[in-house]
């Protein structure tokens, strides 16, 4: 299994601006690489995850420092809760590095990858109740079609939700591959991108209730910040970095913020090329008056 390559490391620890003794949140602490960089640079770490696997992971790489670190399983949505019941309010920055890790990816039993053969899973927190097959195998087609187009943005969402309708009258869909298959069958695929990339991202967004999440998130960590800290948004896909870029737009109107990246620090070149899931990366970076 391939290591987690922390995306953007150098440039969300910049932004984050670390000062021995500050409190940080970070809120999709995974395997904890930007954690381990907080706490090397002598912040203290309050981390979120709402994957059991990845708190293990972050558990096993953060022991060596004990006492400045404090993993809880949870999702982000209740990072007030969290934040209070841990006595962590008043942080000096809060950072999200959103999406998935390259361990949750490349485990075929999550079923988030179209190239491994597993369940037609792709929930992140296994007590979630709704699966992508339960979603497959159930929405009616004009709301198949919806959330190819909006969460996907698949150009061919109707023939996609139209064959998919079809098919599962005779068979329901449970792997990742009946899934995969039945999008290839449909393109002539000329483009470097899997033919399966946009509709399989648009499952697990709706699965993990993604962009509610992301919604339900901000103004919590921006009422739980201390004036002068920093939240701190890396995104993968346009729907997310929509909802962030609004959201920091809005609280700098209002007089309450100031954005320290009008337009989203991206990858370089370099960490593209060494870690390909970078390439669609923006940061975003807000400072409360
Ligand atoms: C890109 S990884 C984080 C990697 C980490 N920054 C590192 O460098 O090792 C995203 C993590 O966020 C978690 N995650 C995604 N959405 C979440 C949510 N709503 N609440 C809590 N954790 C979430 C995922 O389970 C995953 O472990």
């Amino acid at each position: 299994m391939n290591e987690h390559k922390s995306v953007l490391l150098e440039e969300s620890l910049h932004f984050l601006d670390i000062k021995p003794g500050g409190r940080y949140i970070d809120a999709t602490v995974g395997a904890g690489g930007h954690t381990t960089k907080i706490l090397e640079e002598g912040g203290e770490v309050l981390g979120l995850d709402q994957d059991p696997t990845s708190l293990d992971l972050a558990e096993r790489r953060l022991h060596a420092c004990p006492g400045k670190y404090r993993l809880v399983l949870a999702n982000f949505g209740k990072l007030d809760a969290v934040a209070r019941e841990t006595s962590w309010d008043q942080p000096d920055g809060i950072l999200f590095d959103l999406g998935f890790a390259s361990f949750q990816i490349d485990n075929p039993e999550r079923g988030l990858s179209f190239l491994r053969e597993g369940p037609l899973d792709m929930r992140l927190d296994p007590d979630l109740g709704v699966t992508a097959a339960d979603l497959v195998n159930s929405l009616p087609e004009k709301e198949l079609t919806k959330l190819f187009q909006e969460y996907g943005q698949e150009p061919r969402a109707r023939l996609v939700a139209r064959r998919i309708v079809e098919e599962r009258g005779t068979k329901p869909f449970t792997t990742t591959t009946d899934l995969a298959d039945l999008v290839k069958r449909l393109t002539c695929n000329v483009s470097r991108i899997h033919p399966a990339t946009r509709v399989f991202q648009a499952l697990r967004i709706a699965v993990n209730m993604e962009l509610e999440n992301l919604e339900e998130a901000l103004p919590k960590a921006f009422e739980l910040i201390k004036s002068g800290g920093r939240i701190v948004v890396i995104t993968f896909h346009s729907g997310e970095d929509r909802i962030v870029k609004h959201f920091f737009e809005r609280k700098e109107k209002e007089g309450e913020a100031k954005r320290l990246t009008k337009k989203p620090v991206v990858p370089s070149v370099e960490e593209v090329k060494n870690n390909p899931r970078s390439r669609s990366a923006k940061l975003r970076v807000l400072e409360k008056s």
